[in-house]
Parts: structure tokens; C-alpha cells; sequence
């Protein structure tokens, strides 16, 4: 048996070395200089957050977190209301740790996307008035999440988002939403009901699948808001 490659076969090997090579590169410059680059500019301006992992980013973090809040709530279920409004804090625990650790302001990554959260009113004010066609929305909406989201006003860009914009923006103005907020209270007002009856039927306590619901809800709203 020959031990030693020949001269030839050595050759050979070189092609698919070269391309793990620049595979590896290219997967290390997208997923890893890329996004630290960006970060590194956030970072000088102040913006802190938890540090990312390579590839998984902090999903591993996230993980973590939601695992502990899990065991503590499971731990002082009963004591709790039987209706709580504050599902970040069970839906995304971590959202809620890292803002205390980090502030109104942080940033963190899911490996390929990094994510800015900004939850000083201050700034979503300004954000949400700003009409610049440079702010535009994370490109990962539409590519990614197309399907899901569609090209509405919450994930498009550019002429797209302008033309929806100014068809929506007379609908939604401050006076004309004000008006609505009764609609829609009433509107939730019948589907808690729903929900309260439903749970008085079996006994004081029900498993109930919200997404229909909520469904219904939006078409109610809308056809009480509309007509
Ligand atoms: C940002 O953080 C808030 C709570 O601090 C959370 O409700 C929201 O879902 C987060 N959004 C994103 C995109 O991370």
C-alpha cells in the first residue's frame, strides 16, 4: 500500500481544499466580520448589549434566560393573577433582563441578523415621525419573513412604502384613531367575555387557543372601525 500521496494526487486535493477555503471565508466574513463591524460602530456610540456567539449569536443566551424564567414561574404559579397583560415578561424574558442590564437602548444578534431595540419613547417618537427614505426597514423582513409579513407598510422601503403611507396616513390620524379606541374596547370587551364564559363552563379553568380569536377580533375591529 502506498502510504505517501504522490505529487499527482496531491493535485488533485488542491481544488477542493481551495474551495473549503473560501467557503470558510466567506461564511466567516458574512456571519462574523460583517455583523462585528456593524457592531463595533454601535459600540462606539454607547450602545451596549450581550455578546454574540459566533454563528448562534445570543440564542444560546436566550435560551438560557427563558429557561429560568420558566422554573421561576412555575414555581410561584397560583400566587399569580389568573390574567396577566405582561407577556414580554413571559413570551421574552431575556428582552426584559437586558434592557434592566443594558438599558432602553441595546443591541443583540441572532446570529446573521443583528438587532438594535430601542424602547426610549423619546426616540421611537422621533423614528416614527421621521419621513427619510434612508431609515428604511431591515431588509430580512421581506427577504426572509416575506411570506409571513408581505409587502405591507410595516416591511417595505422606498416608493413602495411612501405611496402606502400616504393612502393609510388620513385614516390614522390622531383625532380619527381616538375615536376608535371605544370600538375597539368593545370589541375586546365581547371577546374577553367569550373567553370568561368558556372558562365558567368547564369549571373555573380552560385551555383556550387565541388565535382564531384574535383573528376574529381583527375583523371585528376593523368592520366596527370601517362601517
Ligand atoms: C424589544 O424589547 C421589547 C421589550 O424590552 C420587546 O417587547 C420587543 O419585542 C423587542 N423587540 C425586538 C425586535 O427585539
Amino acid at each position: 500500500m502506498e502510504l505517501l500521496f504522490s505529487s499527482q494526487q496531491w493535485l488533485a486535493l488542491l481544488p477542493p481544499i481551495i474551495l473549503c477555503i473560501l467557503l470558510f471565508s466567506y461564511v466567516y466574513i458574512i456571519l462574523w466580520l460583517r455583523p462585528e463591524r456593524l457592531r463595533q460602530k454601535l459600540r462606539s456610540q454607547g450602545v451596549r448589549g450581550p455578546k454574540p456567539y459566533f454563528l448562534f449569536g445570543n440564542i444560546p443566551e436566550m435560551r438560557r434566560i427563558q429557561q429560568l424564567a420558566k422554573s421561576a414561574h412555575e414555581q410561584e404559579a397560583g400566587s399569580t393573577d389568573m390574567f396577566s397583560s405582561n407577556y414580554v415578561a413571559t413570551l421574552f424574558p431575556y428582552f426584559l433582563h437586558w434592557s434592566r442590564v443594558y438599558g432602553s437602548i441595546y443591541l443583540y444578534s441572532t446570529g446573521s441578523i443583528q438587532v438594535l431595540n430601542v424602547t426610549d419613547p423619546n426616540m421611537v417618537k422621533e423614528l416614527a415621525n421621521c419621513k427619510s427614505l434612508d431609515l428604511g426597514k431591515p431588509c430580512y423582513l421581506q427577504k426572509e419573513r416575506g411570506a409571513l409579513l408581505g409587502m405591507g407598510i410595516l416591511t417595505s422601503n422606498g416608493d413602495l412604502w411612501v405611496h402606502q403611507r400616504k393612502v393609510i396616513a388620513p385614516e390614522l390620524f390622531m383625532e380619527r384613531v381616538k375615536g376608535m379606541v371605544n370600538l375597539m374596547m368593545e370589541a375586546a370587551m365581547s371577546m374577553l367575555n367569550s373567553w370568561k364564559n368558556e372558562v365558567e363552563d368547564r369549571g373555573g379553568s380552560a385551555e383556550i387557543v387565541v388565535d382564531e380569536f384574535l383573528r376574529t377580533f381583527s375583523a371585528d375591529v376593523i368592520s366596527r372601525a370601517c362601517f
